[in-house]
């Protein structure tokens, strides 16, 4: 399983791009709000810093396929490495299928069942976005609906359609996706540095350390 990082804030995309771990990035609406700056401006930024799938979502208020479509062009036409983001509705599914048959990669997203993803995968997704952690937060267990996809799109041997695993709120959710089947996850920085830690890491660089000092001093 890959790793994208699931932020539109351009600081943490930098330091989990140095650290080699992340292969593409994921925003959202609300990601891109809670940064208060120019949508196209910041995707941009995000192209530059890292080379692979950067997913742009259609204004929220969009609804129209006709209208997806328009914006799903002008973001395709950002950066090569851009993917159109577009919410799991009957409209987005035409608009899905029209910019594939385009050549421009989607990512169908806010899906919350196998059928969904299913649907998506026909019409066209590069990528579907399950929402795991939301699903969890409703007592239902996100990872069953992982693997299903997972199994669904391996047992139809003509799904090329990735599945990124979305609303992940911690590191378990990882490990969960991983052993699922997924393709990708797409993590929160504070997530990713959830993962890197551990007390028995902290506590025995702290003993080589002692043990270095105490025979050859700093
Ligand atoms: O990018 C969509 C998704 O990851 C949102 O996560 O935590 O708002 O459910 P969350």
């Amino acid at each position: 399983m890959k790793f994208f990082i699931d932020t539109a804030n351009v600081d943490e995309i930098r330091e989990a791009n140095d650290m080699g771990i992340i292969c593409g990035v994921t925003t959202n609406p609300s990601l891109i709000a809670k940064e208060g700056r120019d949508y196209k401006t910041v995707l941009k930024e995000i192209a530059g810093i890292v080379d692979g799938a950067i997913s742009g979502e259609v204004k929220a208020t969009t609804t129209d396929a006709e209208g997806m479509i328009r914006e799903g062009r002008e973001i395709a036409a950002i950066h090569p490495n851009m993917v159109v983001k577009i919410p799991m509705t009957a409209e987005g599914l035409k608009a899905i299928k029209v910019l594939h048959s385009e050549g421009i990669k989607t990512n169908c997203t806010l899906i919350f069942t196998a059928n969904q993803a299913l649907l998506a995968a026909r019409a066209g997704a590069t990528y579907v976005s399950p929402f795991l952690g939301r699903l969890d937060d409703i007592s239902t267990r996100g990872v069953d609906l992982i693997r299903d996809i997972a199994d669904i799109f391996a047992v139809a041997d003509d799904i090329d359609t990735k599945i990124i695993c979305a609303s992940i709120r911690n590191p378990m959710h990882i490990t969960d996706c991983a052993l699922a089947g997924a393709d990708i996850a797409t993590v929160p920085f504070k997530v990713l540095r959830q993962m890197i830690n551990h007390p028995l890491t902290d506590a025995g660089i702290v003993k080589f350390q002692e043990d270095y000092k105490a025979v050859f001093g700093e």
